[in-house]
């Protein structure tokens, strides 16, 4: 096979991330641009954990068409079928079972004998194939499983009807080197391992997920289980976008192709990071702020002869252009509508009118607009659609000595006009306070960050926000160059995503 099937569960394994936590329609969301990045299989969660993740997973199930729809299940029977209950209606769908086979785990987690896994894996696997044809089994903790009992329970799921066959590296132990013999092993050993496809899934505890799952393909894995920025358990997984470019780049090694659209890599990366509240750190490889930047003089000077010179990979391999076409406050409606089609989005009349008045105010106060801009903004736009509580007018004074006093203006849900003020320890805080006597919901801010989205002083901020309510997280996004707008807008945006979910249950 010269095709490495991409497997992504940015939706299961990423969605496990301390802190991260997707809504239903952002997972719709998600879902359907990993079907246009082009993955071969998105995992769409696991739908027995709660009746929020199954709906999720039955929503992307009707929506995504051409990727395979996968639902993770324990190894038990109630799980399974409500799980097939989950994706049955999917163009294409896929069960995966999984059960530990460490013996860390069989005697301090599951209080079983390996027999009795062994015996529940075949049993399961059975049920699972007796409503889909494809099943894929992973024994949990492969890489600290005794290599003998690996070998026995892969081939027994293998003749009990396995399509696939995964290798966790559950708790990201095993060196590459290591982790490469260990998949040499199976092939030598699992007698009808060529009745089935080797995937591997690889977590970061030490930083080897992406080497790790490459030494596999190296060694005839064929799936690579992975997620956009590599979030997922405790340090991730292996990073798609990093896998799939060293795939690309470096062709003289793999010879292998994959089915992904690299051009929609950054936009995948950047609605992940959206929707998770997830930052993506400057010296990420391949979507990382500074992955294509040159800073030292020997390097611009370098890149500006010949490009090769110190970048192996184009910024358009990965749909990051920086359009060369900058628009400003002289660009007519006409042009900025344009430039959204090209970028992807097609507004409505309303949502247009808006977006391109949000675009009017920015552009008085920056000279150029680039797309990094143009996203931001329509971004904040289409969040303001389904407000609650929506933001009318902010005003803080502070300084030193000061006492940072806020007044704020909120239009209600019935349209009625609030106001209030508020001292607090500093700006932020003083408009947070200001808000919340006004949306009087209970929540606790755990988390705060801000960045600009272009370079320069009148760059746009956004800030990225995290409150907490009942046990559950809820994400803010805010767009200004004002940031203290900007965090009063993600504020708000966090509030209402608490008020909508409270509403609904
Ligand atoms: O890390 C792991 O072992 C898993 C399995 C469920 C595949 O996520
Ligand atoms: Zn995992």
């Amino acid at each position: 096979m010269d095709k490495i099937i991409i497997f992504d569960t940015t939706l299961r394994d990423g969605e496990q991330a301390p802190g991260a936590s997707l809504d239903i329609d952002e997972k719709i969301e998600i879902a359907k641009q990993l079907e246009k990045l082009g993955v071969d299989v998105i995992e769409a969660g696991f739908p027995v954990t709660s009746p929020a993740d199954f709906e999720a997973v039955r929503r992307i199930a009707h929506e995504v068409t051409d990727s395979v729809v996968c639902g993770l299940t324990h190894a038990n029977a109630d799980a399974i079928d409500r799980t097939w209950g989950a994706i049955k209606d999917a163009k294409k769908s896929r069960i995966h079972v999984f059960l530990s086979s460490s013996d860390i785990h069989i005697e301090h987690q599951l209080h079983k004998t390996r027999d009795q896994v062994l015996d529940l894996s075949v049993a399961m696997v059975t049920r699972a194939k007796s409503y889909c044809d494809d099943v894929e089994f992973s024994p949990m903790d492969s890489t600290r499983t005794e290599p003998e009992f690996l070998y026995r329970i892969l081939e027994a799921v293998i003749n009990a009807g396995a399509t696939t066959v995964n290798i966790p590296d559950t708790v990201g132990y095993a060196m590459p080197r290591e982790f490469g013999a260990l998949i040499d092993s199976i092939f030598k050993n699992v007698p009808n391992i060529d009745k089935a496809v080797v995937s591997v899934h690889c977590h970061n505890d030490l930083g080897f997920a992406v080497a790790n799952s490459l030494v596999a393909v190296n060694r005839g894995a064929r799936q690579i289980e992975c997620t956009i920025n590599g979030i997922g358990e405790r340090a991730g997984n292996a990073a798609l976008e990093e896998i799939v470019m060293a795939v690309n780049t470096r062709k003289d090694v793999y010879n292998l192709e994959t089915g992904i659209d690299t051009t929609q890599i950054y936009r995948t990366s950047r609605m992940v990071s959206d929707f998770t509240g997830f930052l993506v750190q400057p010296n990420k490889a391949i979507v990382g702020g500074n992955a294509f930047r040159h800073e030292s003089g020997i390097h611009q000077d370098g890149v500006i002869k010949e490009r090769a010179t110190y970048e192996i990979m184009s910024p358009a391999d990965i749909g990051l252009t920086v359009n060369s076409l900058v628009l400003g406050k002289h660009s007519g409606r006409h042009a900025f509508k344009n430039r959204l089609l090209e970028l992807g989005y097609k507004l409505d009349d309303d949502d247009l009118n808006r977006a391109f008045a949000a675009f009017k105010d920015v552009a008085d106060k920056k000279k150029e607009i680039d797309d990094r801009d143009i996203e931001a903004l329509v971004a904040d736009e289409l969040r303001a659609v389904s407000e609650i509580y929506h933001l009318e007018h902010v005003q803080v004074c502070c300084g030193e000595p000061a006492v940072p006093t806020a007044s704020v203006k909120l239009s209600g849900p019935d349209g009625e006009l609030l106001e209030g003020a508020s001292v607090g320890t500093g700006p932020v805080d003083a408009i947070y306070k200001a808000i919340s006597q006004l949306v009087p919901v209970p929540n606790e801010l755990t988390e705060f960050s801000v960045k600009s989205v272009t370079e320069g002083i009148d760059a746009i901020g956004e800030v990225t926000i995290k409150i907490e309510s009942d046990d559950r997280t809820y994400i803010g996004r805010g767009a200004s160059t004002d940031i203290i707008v900007a965090s009063a807008k993600a504020y708000l945006n966090a509030l209402n995503r608490l008020i909508s979910v409270k509403n609904r249950s």
